[in-house]
């Protein structure tokens, strides 16, 4: 008796658990439908179907190793706030829940494992910010512009040098995307003999250095 008892319990318990997942996942792709409705209404103009972006335009939103490293946080503050100075202005009109569907949109994309946590709590750089001016005028200014400008002065990457993006990226956001790139992009991996300029450790720390005085 009591055994079955049990046993039906453990199967009511088992129904309600599944239906509550069902329910909850029903929840999070009716919130990925929200996102994706707005995404189309506010930002595929730039950034494209599917987020995939445009060279010298816009940057892709559905970039795996974008993705991994983005806090929701640096997502919707870029949402919410813009990025004055660019062609990316600010969505605060459109609210807070829309535009964490809209980040609910974006994430469905993900396909690499999430350390935004991880990168975040990267320490500082610690670099020389003239030897990085060197790096930076080497490597990256042919792409990023002279002062780090963007597609304003006439360049295929974004405004690195400006506040809209320093002020939300941690160093270890930027340290992250100057070491492994943003595949099927023009921002390439840079770092050790597989990167590009085959750039060190102490070398990527000082153009970390050097980007920061950019923002003052
Ligand atoms: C061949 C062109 C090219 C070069 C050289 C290049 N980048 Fe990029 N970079 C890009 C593009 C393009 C993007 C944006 C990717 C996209 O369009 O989705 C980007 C993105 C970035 C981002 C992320 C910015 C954001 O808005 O989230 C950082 C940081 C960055 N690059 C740093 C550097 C640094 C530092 C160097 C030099 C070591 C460098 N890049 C060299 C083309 C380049
Ligand atoms: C008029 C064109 C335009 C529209 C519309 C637009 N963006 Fe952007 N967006 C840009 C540009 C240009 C940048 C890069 C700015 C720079 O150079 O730093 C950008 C950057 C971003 C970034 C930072 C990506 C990164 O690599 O760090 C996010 C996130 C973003 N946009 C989300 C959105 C969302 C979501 C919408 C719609 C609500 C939207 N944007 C609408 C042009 C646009």
């Amino acid at each position: 008796m009591t055994r079955v008892r049990t046993l039906s319990s453990l199967s009511a318990i088992l129904f309600l658990s599944i239906l509550c997942c069902m329910n909850v996942s029903a929840n999070s792709q009716k919130l990925i439908d929200t996102g994706e409705m707005l995404y189309n209404q506010n930002c595929v103009f730039c950034h494209q179907a599917d987020a995939i972006g445009k060279t010298g335009f816009a940057p892709s939103l559905s970039n795996p190793e974008l993705l991994a490293i983005a806090s929701d946080k640096y997502l919707a503050s870029t949402i919410r706030d813009g990025r004055i100075g660019t062609a990316m202005g600010p969505y605060a009109h459109l609210g807070k829940e829309k535009i964490i569907a809209i980040v609910a949109y974006l994430r469905s994309h993900e396909t690499l494992p999430h350390r935004s946590a991880e990168v975040d709590k990267q320490r500082s750089a610690q670099g020389d910010a003239r030897k990085g001016e060197l790096w930076y005028h080497d490597i990256c200014s042919t792409c990023h512009g002279p002062q780090g400008d963007g597609y304003l002065a006439g360049s295929s990457g974004t405004a690195i040098g400006k506040a809209g993006f320093l002020s939300k990226a941690s160093d270890g956001f930027i340290r992250e995307t100057i070491k492994y790139g943003r595949s099927n992009t023009r921002m390439l991996p840079f770092y050790g003999s597989a990167g590009l300029a085959n750039l060190d450790e102490q070398e990527i720390e000082d153009i970390i250095t050097y980007l920061r005085t950019l923002n003052k």
